[in-house]
């Protein structure tokens, strides 16, 4: 009910309060269909799913006081990994300005937030997913403090409304397993502005299914998110792709009911390889993978080939592979890619992680 995350009343009657700190840990995610391509308030142009992942995560710490200055707006101090980073404190101060509609009582706060990954810096994993959750983790649970819990909404679908409003993909970390965002009409509660859970339509093979992340390079993004959405506004492939993205997911629910992991597969492959063919023919276009990836996907698709095991590849918006398959393949698996895949990689920066349980809080 996002109407009811607004809210003029949520101020602080300053007697009343007491300094506290939040802290929550929570996930990265890696998307089977793929959103590329947003309009509005970060709306998404097509409906994306993705598994949650476990060991890639970011934990977050924020302390709140009562701030001493007259100025309309949170005042933020924002540390990462031990250090000040002003341009990410930039990101976040912009963010939280923006978000003052929804909680009017940061503007009356002192916010330190300390923040740290559980993978490399500069890894070439995307953390937008696992920190910008964590951000709204911690701001709503801030609000749950001040002003108890809210009953005309449940916590983690406001949790997943606040973190599409900071990065799309955001939204879909805060549920265990897998999760569903933008309106499908294969699944009657899904909503452009937040995401669902998905757990229930999940086959037990997918509780605990594999993803190893293979960084085969550390170098910065070439093009911004938010740049690469905003190309599919005027990309001449658009209307083919949401209404394939479309398609993917109509076919991808009921493989993921059945624990069809061929299927699966099959529309997983295609998703990472259109969003780079996306990519490849945007103006001005992109080539987001290197030699390693191409070598890395031909021994995969290689392997499978010869030996019947489910192992599926998937990549986000750069060069590293994120590797699919059932956690009872993790054996032989694992030993393929230590032997094969590992000599493509950037040594100590690869994750052997899987599906996880969604956010957790800590203690303060
Ligand atoms: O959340 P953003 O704006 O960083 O977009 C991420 C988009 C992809 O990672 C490429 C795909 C996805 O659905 O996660």
């Amino acid at each position: 009910m996002p109407n009811s995350y607004f809210s003029k009343d949520k101020v602080i009657h300053s007697p009343d309060f007491t300094p506290f700190t939040v802290s929550w840990k929570s996930p990265s995610n890696i998307a089977l269909v793929k959103y590329w391509g947003k309009h509005g308030r970060q709306l998404p142009t097509n409906p994306s799913i993705s598994f949650t992942l476990s060991e890639a995560h970011t934990t977050i710490e924020m302390s709140c006081e009562l701030k001493d200055d007259s100025e309309n707006q949170p005042s933020l101090n924002f540390f990462f990994e031990g250090e000040k980073k002003p341009n990410f404190e930039k990101r976040i101060q912009s963010f939280l300005n923006s978000v003052s509609d929804i909680f009017p009582f940061l503007r009356q706060l002192q916010l330190n937030i300390h923040s740290s990954n559980s993978f490399p810096h500069s890894s070439g994993i995307a953390s937008s997913a696992s920190s910008m959750s964590a951000l709204a983790l911690a701001l709503c649970d801030a609000e749950k403090n001040l002003f108890g819990e809210d009953e005309r909404s449940s916590f983690f679908q406001k949790v997943s409304y606040v973190s599409r409003l900071a990065s799309g993909s955001a939204c879909r970390s805060v549920y265990p397993v897998a999760a569903l965002w933008g309106f499908s009409r294969e699944l009657n509660s899904s909503s452009d502005e937040y995401a669902v859970p998905v757990l229930d339509h999940l086959h037990p093979v997918f509780h605990n299914f594999k993803d190893t992340i293979l960084v085969l390079s550390d170098q910065a993004k070439a093009v911004s998110s938010s740049a690469g959405h905003s190309l599919m506004e005027v990309h001449p492939f658009a209307k083919t792709r949401f209404e394939l993205a479309n398609k993917n997911l109509a076919q991808l629910l009921p493989a993921l009911k059945k624990g069809d992991l061929e299927t699966m597969g099959k529309i997983v492959e295609n998703e990472a390889l259109m969003l780079h063919a996306l990519m490849l023919t945007s103006n001005p276009n992109y080539i987001l993978f290197e030699p390693a990836t191409i070598a890395v996907i031909k021994k995969v698709r290689a392997f499978r080939a010869d030996t019947g095991i489910p192992v599926w590849f998937t990549l986000d918006a750069g060069p590293n592979v994120h590797l699919l398959y059932p956690s009872e393949e993790a054996l032989k698996v694992d030993s393929f890619i230590e032997d094969q895949l590992l000599p493509h990689c950037i040594p100590g920066k690869s994750i052997f992680d899987s599906c996880g349980q969604g956010p957790e809080k800590l203690n303060s």
